[in-house]
């Protein structure tokens, strides 16, 4: 018969595991380089940590499975599994077995958008470290960079970032997987990229006892476009990229003069509002871009800011000296999206700026031509300093706008501190 001792210390591993269960919490950085946004995760056995980029519009979490990688942890998802899209195919491999190498195995189709290519990659299950957690069973994709020339793959992200974290709206998604590994967890997350420093990335949703509990969140509808939006799909899939129904776009509360049926999603799936934080900066249609550089800039005037030579990508170029300073970043005109229902998402000059050097500061928003897919982008310096959660069970999006208006940014000291501090 076991001791009452025996009892309790069963119960103590049982609680220390469940708490460490729900606290799946990973640390943001930003690349000063690309302005691209990383994360440092563990995967395999043994434990290789890798940094790896955040993409919210990308399908799976993919990482380098090169010549040197290997894991004892490792299995291959067989090319029956329902889990298999069937899109990259079946793979089967003649050297050794190792991540990478192996036989029949479902395809994965590993998406860089920054390098315009998709490449072949095999699907399979291993352990990952997040934050203090290690759960089993998770499944990625993988490629060995060494089978193209110039590690092709990890072509244009950070130099030392070995893969893509993509949070999309998939059943492979990292989320989605951690929520039906634990009930407590839904399936949810909330990311708030840096400016500086340390931001987080909370699968789950925001955690109750962490400072960010406090902000009041704004929350809309994400819209599901019904038409895909992903280099390689199948016919009739839905995208999975995160879409939101803007309405309108104002420049100091004037509203942006342009053909509002570009906001909507027509019957090819083409137009609509979308989030990638493989973008820098936010894209816009250049119906729209025209206008809104037009009106910033002579609001601009209006507040006797004085325009300087562009600065490429950036056209609406400033004197940085000529522009006053305010808690929420630079004193320049605000730009809101307009959404559902008259809500404002407003975006302050801590978001649309851009200190290209010492003495010039750019409105941070990029023409995305004549034809782009999608009609507005929203990029990862607009993002900044603002909490968001996304709630894959109601499809809502709940945001913070800048916080900071609320004197906090998404590298509060004690976040940096959030993983050390024990959750129920
Ligand atoms: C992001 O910004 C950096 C620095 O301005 C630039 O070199 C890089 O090409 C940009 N990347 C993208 C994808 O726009
Ligand atoms: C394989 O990846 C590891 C870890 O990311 C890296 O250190 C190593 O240089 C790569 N090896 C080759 C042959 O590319
Ligand atoms: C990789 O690890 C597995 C399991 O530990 C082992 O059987 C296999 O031979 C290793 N593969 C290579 C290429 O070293
Ligand atoms: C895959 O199967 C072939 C043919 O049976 C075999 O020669 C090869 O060693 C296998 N590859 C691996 C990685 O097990
Ligand atoms: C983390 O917490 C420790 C102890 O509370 C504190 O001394 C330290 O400054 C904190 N670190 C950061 C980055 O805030």
């Amino acid at each position: 018969m076991a001791s009452f001792a025996t009892l309790l210390s069963l119960l103590t591993i049982a609680l220390l595991s469940f708490s460490c269960s729900s606290q799946f919490i990973l640390p943001i950085q930003k690349d000063p380089l690309t302005n691209l946004f990383y994360t440092s995760l563990g995967i395999g056995t043994p434990q290789h940590n890798f940094n790896i980029v955040i993409d919210l519009g990308g399908p799976i979490l993919w990482y380098d499975c090169n010549k040197s990688y290997n894991s004892s942890t490792y299995n291959p998802l067989p090319c029956e599994s329902k889990l298999c899209s069937g899109e990259g195919g079946c793979t089967s491999c003649n050297g050794h077995f190792k991540p990478g190498c192996t036989n029949n195995t479902c395809g994965a189709t590993i998406i860089n958008s920054l390098s315009h290519h998709i490449f072949s990659g095999d699907t399979g299950n291993d352990v990952l470290f997040i934050s203090n957690s290690k759960v089993s069973g998770l499944i990625s994709g993988c490629t060995d960079s060494d089978g193209f020339s110039d590690d092709f793959p990890l072509i244009n992200l950070p130099k030392t970032s070995k893969g893509i974290l993509g949070l999309a709206r998939t059943e492979l998604s990292l989320p989605k997987q951690l929520s039906l590994t634990s009930s407590k967890l839904p399936n949810k997350f909330a990311i708030c990229l840096p400016s500086s420093s340390k931001g987080s990335l909370f699968f789950g949703g925001i955690p109750q006892k962490s400072s960010f509990s406090k902000f009041q969140l704004t929350t809309i509808p994400l819209i599901i476009n019904p038409f895909s939006t992903a280099p390689i799909f199948t016919e009739g899939d839905a995208s999975y990229e995160y879409f939101i129904d803007v309405k309108s776009i104002k420049v100091n509360g004037e509203v942006l003069n342009f053909k509002s049926s570009l906001l909507s999603i027509d019957n090819k799936g083409n137009g609509g509002t979308k989030f990638s934080t493989l973008n820098n900066f936010t894209v816009l249609h250049s119906s729209i871009f025209k206008p809104l550089v037009r009106d910033f800039v002579k609001k601009a005037s209006d507040k006797k800011i004085k325009k300087v030579a562009s600065v490429a990508p950036f056209e609406a170029c400033f004197d940085l000296s000529t522009i006053g300073r305010t808690k929420t970043g630079l004193d320049v005109p605000t730009i809101d999206l307009v959404l559902e229902g008259g809500v404002e998402w407003k975006i302050y000059g801590g978001n649309s700026m851009v200190l290209v050097n010492k003495k010039v500061a750019c409105l941070g928003f990029v023409d995305g031509g004549k034809e782009p897919m999608t009609t507005i982008v929203i990029g990862g310096h607009q993002l900044e300093d603002n909490l968001l959660e996304f709630d894959l069970v109601s499809s809502k999006l709940g945001f913070s706008s800048s916080l900071l208006l609320h004197n906090a940014r998404c590298s509060n000291s004690d976040q940096a501190n959030f993983s050390l501090i024990p959750m129920e």
